[in-house]
């Protein structure tokens, strides 16, 4: 069995519900681009909302970060990895998060206790020495001297707000040397495996901590990690999780994994990440803004280095290795098979559209790179003209002991996007995944639906996320009960009518705390700036939003709802098109 398995049953037997994996793109919150933690989809529920599966969850969460995307070529990172999780929301707390955790390690993963760390919150002015998982640790057999108390690294948030709380980290030896008697967690041979949170606080974006109305405890344990570890490869990539997607390289390649390791880790790991952006129910293509731009990038830099290992790039490739990861991974992951054409068309065409300009792009590349450093403006050059990411062009620059001015670059690129922005009306580069005209339609017709909604149904309701594709808008909302289809038929009308009234969207820059009380509506609010835009809708609608939206209601034609669904406990779901 693998670990994946054997770590929900684990938690199974414990009381625990297993959740389904939660889309790689949020859906109810646009603060980020990316699901980066286990967590994230579940903090509704760690601070105040109830989960309809229960309080004891257990899952393995798709997981994509992006931030050190350069340093994917080397032997541990990863643009996406899962994380597995257990989590008490007001249930269980310490003793027997740690007790778990130390049982599957040793008893179900046969990790001899000598071979593990661990950190536990050391104590400040604001929370006390963590005594309760020192006792813990010590009453399961971790001796003294394998128990190392920190300030920094044993306090967890994901971002600058939201629940947080000290937590106890767990390290195992990784090394074919003698197990030291001390632990220390600044030696590499120790490394990281398991997370567990104990989160009872609340950080607000003053920075003052409160307590949480109840105590949860929230875990993460990386996948691909602890395989190579069980495994005892010291290179990730070598563990049974990609193997044969190696060898499958090996292959189309006619090289070896030794000595092409980074060119091959790199069309790894991306062309991974790009299947499961590329396959998300979000619909998300490769563009210039957004997740839409990520994918493009991780599309076009395994583009680059299959090219580097000689790999005929407008071969059938990439499909193939797409291939082999929807088949490795659908078991676990349903919309895999069930977008796999989408996949392949979403490669197959952004390497139709980068293999035109890539040769081209290239030879520049060498004439501008004569000259030494590469200028902001040459590389949004290249950008602009020859579709080079910036990390691309920062990539070919190091290969050649060179520097890139990427300051220079993101004035050029801020530049262009004004001046864009302005010369075509109704296409704008906001908040959205996609830009386009249509979706900037159904952008505006969502805050149409929002007001109708409250007049029909209920001023009670309000947003809970929303996705958009050039086909629909989907819409999520509180609601206690199924639509009847006299209020979806008068929803449709209010909005119609506001579509026929030809109503003037207005933008307005305002301080957070007037946006508020001019009764703005908003998602999110501790996900705000300061100033923030609002935009009003005739009188039928004000909201903080980024935008982009049309200019006047008129252009959006016909409203209609094409489906209203459960979503979640409390709430819903309408599907809508604009015709
Ligand atoms: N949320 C914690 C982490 O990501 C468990 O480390």
């Amino acid at each position: 069995m693998n670990l994946k398995d054997l770590y929900i049953d684990f938690f199974i037997s414990k009381g625990h519900k297993q959740i389904p994996s939660s889309p790689v793109v949020p859906e109810n919150d646009p603060s980020v681009l990316f699901n980066t933690a286990g967590m994230q989809p579940l903090i509704p529920y760690l601070t105040k909302e109830v989960h309809p599966y229960g309080t004891r969850l257990c899952d393995y969460q798709k997981c994509i970060r992006t931030n050190d995307l350069e340093e994917v070529g080397d032997k541990t990172h990863h643009t996406f990895f899962e994380m597995l999780g257990n989590w008490s929301l007001g249930d269980y707390f310490k003793e027997e998060s740690i007790a778990w955790s130390f049982e599957f390690l040793t008893t179900v993963l046969h990790i001899p206790v000598e071979r593990l760390g661990v950190t536990i919150f050391k104590g400040n002015e604001d929370i006390p020495f963590d005594q309760v998982s020192f006792d813990k640790w010590r009453s399961l057999g971790i001796c003294e001297k394998k128990i190392v108390a920190t300030v920094e690294d044993n306090f967890w948030i994901a971002s600058d707000t939201g629940p947080c709380g000290s937590d106890t980290e767990i390290f195992y030896f990784r090394s074919e040397d003698a197990i030291p008697d001390f632990f220390d967690p600044e030696d590499e041979r120790w490394v990281e495996i398991w997370n567990n949170v104990f989160m009872e606080f609340y950080k607000d974006k003053e920075g003052k901590i409160t307590s949480l109305p109840k105590k949860n405890v929230d875990t993460g344990m990386g996948v691909e990690r602890t395989t190579a570890i069980l495994e005892g490869v010291h290179d990730n990539y070598l563990s049974s999780l990609w193997k044969d997607v190696i060898s499958l390289i090996e292959e189309i390649s006619s090289l070896s994994y030794e000595g092409n390791e980074k060119g091959m880790r790199i069309i790894a790991d991306h062309i991974r990440t790009a299947v499961f952006i590329a396959a998300d129910p979000a619909g998300i293509k490769p563009s210039n803004t957004d997740q839409g731009y990520i994918l493009r990038r991780l599309i076009r830099r395994a583009i680059r280095h299959a090219r580097g290992l000689g790999i005929p790039v407008d071969s059938d490739w990439d499909l193939r290795i797409a291939n082999k990861i929807i088949e490795k991974y659908k078991k676990y992951y349903k919309e895999l098979e069930e977008n796999e054409q989408v996949v392949y068309d979403v490669l197959q065409n952004e390497k139709i559209k980068f293999n035109k300009t890539l040769e081209k792009g290239l030879k520049e590349f060498e004439k501008v790179s004569i000259d030494g450093d590469i200028k902001g403006d040459i590389a949004f050059h290249l950008f602009d003209t020859f579709g080079f990411p910036l990390e691309l062009t920062i990539e070919l620059a190091n290969e050649k002991g060179l520097n890139v001015d990427t300051e220079g670059f993101y004035k050029k690129f801020k530049e262009h996007q004004e001046k864009s922005r302005t010369a075509s009306s109704g296409k704008f580069k906001g908040g959205l995944a996609g830009n386009s005209e249509v979706e900037t339609k159904y952008h505006t017709a969502t805050h149409l639906l929002n007001a109708a909604l409250k007049k029909v149904v209920s001023k009670d309701v309000h947003q809970k996320g929303s996705n958009i594709t050039e086909e629909r808008m989907r819409f999520d909302f509180s609601c206690d009960h199924k639509l009847t289809d006299s209020e979806k038929q008068q929803v449709e009308e209010f909005v119609n009518q506001w579509i026929k009234e030809d109503l003037t969207v207005i933008k307005q820059e305002m301080n957070k705390e007037d946006a508020l009380k001019s009764g703005a509506e908003c998602m999110f609010i501790e996900k705000y700036p300061d100033v923030v835009t609002v935009y009003s809708i005739g009188e039928v609608s004000k909201e903080l939003c980024g935008g982009p939206h049309v200019e006047h209601t008129g252009v959006l034609g016909e409203f209609k709802i094409v489906k209203e669904e459960a979503s979640s406990a409390g709430v819903r779901r309408i599907k809508a098109v604009l015709k």
